[in-house]
């Protein structure tokens, strides 16, 4: 078990990668906190895992408002004193040609996936310290390098990821503490299965996969074990894509 005694947060646990995440890391030994803005897809989730012998609690959090990441890193704190892993996954699109994008929709898109990300990051710094062996990972994406119509603010706040990563990877090495980012190509989820049950588009983005096929949450979940474990204890400010090899190709 590679992660016999850690403890976990996942933000955005309730559903798709995030989900698939805090299932295989309880199935690895780690005690995760499965936070979600919906309670209900949380407790669900801590359900599953309990019925498989898993430790998970869930924590409602909505990463885009302050007091609740500050709620809830103080009930961490007051249970460990520490956080060995924080997987920030909690994300969303609101799919619109750029030219038409709402001034609302741009901030609730930047707000979770962006200054949520960041707020975890920031506030998460001195449990991670506590561990001695933090490691935090950020879900970016393959749009963070490649556009498509109507990802563009999408996309901005995944680019904006991808260079935090590199940045807090520098800063907060000194205190042992990891960073690095994920890029996951395709996956079917809430987040994308309006566009991935399109005949069409899914056989154009398939045919640009060259391992011909969409990938499932629990692979992204093994590339983050991956980063949460000692496997990569002397990688940090890496990304890796985890797309089906989409974005090594033309
Ligand atoms: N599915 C893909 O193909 C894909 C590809 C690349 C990157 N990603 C990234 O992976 C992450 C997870 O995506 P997914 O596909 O599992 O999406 P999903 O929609 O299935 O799950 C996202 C979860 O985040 C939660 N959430 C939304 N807003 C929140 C908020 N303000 N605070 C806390 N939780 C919130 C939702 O309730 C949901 O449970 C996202 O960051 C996404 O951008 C997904």
């Amino acid at each position: 078990m590679r992660l016999q005694g850690r403890i976990a947060l996942v933000t955005g646990a309730g559903n798709g990668i995030g989900r698939g995440i805090a299932h295989v890391f309880a199935a690895e030994g780690a005690h995760v906190y499965v936070s979600d803005v919906d309670g209900v897809s949380a407790e669900k989730v801590v359900g599953e895992i309990s019925t498989s012998g898993g430790k998970a609690m869930a924590l409602v959090c909505d990463v885009s408002r302050g007091q609740d990441v500050t709620a809830l890193f103080r009930v961490i704190e007051s249970a460990h004193g520490k956080l060995d892993v924080i997987i920030n996954n909690a994300g969303l699109n609101v799919r619109e040609d750029f030219r038409h994008l709402s001034d609302a929709d741009w901030v609730k898109i930047r707000e979770v996936n962006l200054d949520g990300v960041v707020r975890i990051a920031r506030d998460g710094f001195e449990l991670l310290k506590a561990s001695g062996r933090g490691s935090l990972v950020n879900l970016a994406s393959i749009m963070a390098h490649r556009g498509l119509r109507q990802l563009a603010a999408y996309s901005a706040t995944k680019g904006a990821v991808s260079a935090l990563t590199r940045a807090l990877a520098v800063e907060y090495a000194p205190f042992n503490i990891r960073v690095n980012a994920l890029a996951p190509g395709f996956v079917e989820t809430n987040l994308t299965n309006r566009v991935i049950r399109n005949p069409m588009i899914a056989k154009a983005l398939i045919d640009q996969t060259p391992l011909r096929r969409f990938g499932s949450t629990e692979e992204i979940a093994r590339a983050a074990l991956f980063f949460a474990s000692d496997d990569s204890s002397f990688v940090t400010g890496a990304e890796l894509a985890v797309d089906g090899g989409m974005s090594a190709g033309l």
